[in-house]
């Protein structure tokens, strides 16, 4: 039995706003994107209470335990990381969800959100969003099964919002702790712009905490989104890959002492994320991680994004010589742009 060291207790306290007022913030999961090496390099960082892992498949036939072997409770040392999982069998996620108990985590999370027809096709993911008594059972196997608190995270339908509420329901009345809402349908992608009214009507409803998610790119953003919806809680994906920086910038915010990072501080930030990289990455993989997490980060402002395709059109075979080239660009970028 592994310790569970970040002990969440059953109530949700732990989701309550810093003394300064700064809600309680969540690193979103982003599978393909926001995966280990990410999270560890954010986590050197700071700024955030929680992360998230990507999605933890629960096929049928699955074998739990050595599919929960993924997860490590103490991969962000003393940032807590909540285990995400994707199924569509109330029993076999029951399972999963013991074995990542087992394994430390202090809160699973069912997602009900996932678009990918290959998920989808299976009843899992945001298919959930079909059937609000669907969702209810494998909600309701995970909280049966676990100690822990469960969640759910999940997308406002399938292909639009006529169970919006139900799905809320449902939810909540399998005795989940917190919803987290990515207020865009499942059809809609990310065509549309996520919509926060869609927040503020499930804050209206609910009695469980309520955690806005869509579409934060900036401390501003996240003010507006507090304001708009009277969300619990803030959760960021694209966001923070765009901008390593967003988490600390809106904690600094909060107590008055507005934090702006250097050009030299996403240039480091670039080097601890090269270095993260699983020692066993090859060689081209390490070049295209790099050039993935960079193609977000040159968009954050217009100077960056006109620089963006010269950025991926670097050639190299070397990581290092990669890394030392687009951190040229990178500084060039942010140098001549007001950030
Ligand atoms: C590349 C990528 C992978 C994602 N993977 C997951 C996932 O594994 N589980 C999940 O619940 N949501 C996943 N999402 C959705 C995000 O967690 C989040 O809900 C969505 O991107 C909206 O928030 P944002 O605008 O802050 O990015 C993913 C999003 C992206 C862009």
């Amino acid at each position: 039995m592994y310790n569970n060291k970040f002990n969440h207790s059953s109530k949700t306290d732990w989701l309550k706003p810093h003394a300064s007022g700064c809600p309680y913030l969540i690193l979103a999961p982003m599978e393909g994107v926001g995966d280990r090496p990410f999270r560890k390099t954010m986590a050197s960082i700071g700024g955030f209470d929680e992360a998230v892992t990507e999605f933890i498949r629960v096929p049928v036939n699955a074998h739990v335990e050595s599919l929960a072997k993924v997860y490590e409770s103490s991969e962000l040392d003393s940032i807590p990381l909540a285990a995400q999982v994707m199924g569509s069998d109330p029993e076999l996620v029951g399972k999963m969800g013991q074995e990542l108990e087992k394994r430390g985590a202090p809160r699973i999370d069912l997602n009900c959100g996932c678009p990918s027809n290959t998920v989808t096709g299976k009843g899992a993911g945001s298919s959930l969003l079909k059937d609000p008594d669907s969702l209810y059972k494998v909600a309701k196997s995970l909280v049966d099964a676990v100690n822990v608190p469960v969640t759910v995270k999940m997308r406002s339908g399938y292909d639009d919002t006529s169970l919006f509420i139900e799905n809320l329901e449902a939810a909540q009345s399998s005795g989940i702790k917190f919803i987290t809402l990515h207020p865009r349908t499942k059809k809609d992608g990310y065509s549309e712009k996520a919509n926060w009214d869609l927040i503020k009507s499930a804050k209206e409803k609910l009695k469980i905490p309520l955690i806005g998610n869509g579409d934060i790119l900036s401390v501003n953003d996240a003010l507006s989104m507090l304001e708009k919806t009277g969300c619990d809680a803030l959760m960021i994906g694209r966001g923070s890959v765009r901008d390593p920086f967003i988490f600390k910038k809106i904690k600094n915010h909060f107590i008055k002492t507005p934090f702006e990072p250097s050009p030299l501080d996403y240039c480091q930030y670039l080097e601890n994320f090269l270095n993260n990289l699983n020692p066993q990455t090859p060689t081209r993989n390490r070049i295209n991680k790099l050039k993935q997490i960079l193609g977000f980060v040159f968009t954050l402002n217009p100077k960056l994004a006109s620089l963006r395709p010269t950025m991926l059109k670097i050639t190299t075979n070397d990581p290092l010589i990669f890394l030392k080239t687009s951190q040229e660009l990178l500084l060039k970028g942010l140098l001549e742009s007001d950030l």
